[in-house]
């Protein structure tokens, strides 16, 4: 079991990574491989997952409840590790409530770095994303993608019972194959040129052994965890500002809003380990 160390520590200030749930600690393991020396501190708003078909508002306002509790756990920077909240959430929060909180803090997202580092793969130039109906309906892989690389379609598909599956580990049971293979059968029936899936939501990674069973051969998928990770890399080298308010002891945090008992068993779907994580509460009280 990985233990949680004490937070309590003034000397502490680690990068912040978000979800929704358990599945951005697909993201985090990346990041954690990529950058073994910072120290994390992850938060998954369990009590009010899934956000997946939640509406706008009520996402960007538990997105910015959680920002704001990152910010009060010492952390100056924050990784929305969940495409819907990114979807959703974050260029409001960059653009409107980050300049009246604090300027020198950043809030970043998944789904930038993932456009920007996957649209080159595909070589007829047609990309499929699948994701939530949240991540989906707000088309803002399209907008990253074609903002970048104008000449590429981007076909999406809605996938509102896989993170179900996944969460409930059923994401390598036989009754997963079915809505595996309805999604891929209608994301291919849109657009039959399609040579490149990015798994637009950090619950998928999981299902992996099911999608390819039901690929076209010519087909790659694509998890984001591993661009999401040098994206921040590279991010961190090109601010040194930044990069020097983020301690490096190796250390990680995990906080849930909900059973600390139930996320350290969950979280072992992700992570392959049990871990020890601490209730938290994203409500601020003066
Ligand atoms: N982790 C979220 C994402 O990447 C999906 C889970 C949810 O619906 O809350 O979109």
């Amino acid at each position: 079991m990985e233990e949680q160390n004490n937070y309590k520590s003034r000397e502490v200030t680690p990068i912040g990574v978000f979800d929704s749930g358990y599945g951005g600690l697909t993201v985090l393991s990346e990041i954690r491989a990529l950058m073994p020396e910072y120290d994390y501190i992850y938060l998954g708003d369990n009590a009010r997952a899934p956000y997946g078909s939640r509406s706008f508002e009520r996402v960007y306002q538990f997105t910015l409840e959680a920002v704001k509790w990152f910010f009060r756990q010492r952390c100056h920077l924050v990784i929305l590790a969940c495409n819907t909240a990114s979807a959703k959430a974050l260029r409001t929060i960059q653009q409107i409530d980050l300049p009246g909180i604090d300027t020198r803090k950043r809030v970043l997202g998944v789904i930038r770095p993932t456009a920007e580092s996957v649209a080159t793969l595909s070589e007829s130039g047609h990309i499929g994303i699948m994701g939530t109906e949240g991540t989906i309906r707000s088309g803002s892989y399209n907008l990253e993608i074609r903002k970048l690389y104008p000449d590429i379609t981007v076909t999406g598909e809605a996938c509102p019972m896989w993170v179900p599956l996944v969460e409930n580990r059923e994401y390598d049971k036989p009754g997963a194959d079915y809505f595996v293979q309805q999604h891929l059968e209608r994301l291919f029936e849109k657009d039959p040129l399609i040579d490149t899936i990015i798994l637009g939501c950090t619950h998928y990674p999981l299902l992996m052994g099911k999608i390819t069973q039901y690929l076209p051969e010519n087909v790659k998928v694509i998890s984001q965890g591993k661009y999401v990770a040098e994206s921040l890399k590279v991010y961190l080298q090109r601010h040194p500002e930044m990069d020097k308010n983020c301690t490096k002891n190796g250390g990680i945090y995990y906080f849930t809003t909900d059973s600390p008992e139930k996320f350290g068993e969950q979280a072992s779907i992700f992570l392959n380990k049990q871990v020890k994580a601490l209730q938290t509460n994203l409500e601020y009280k003066l």
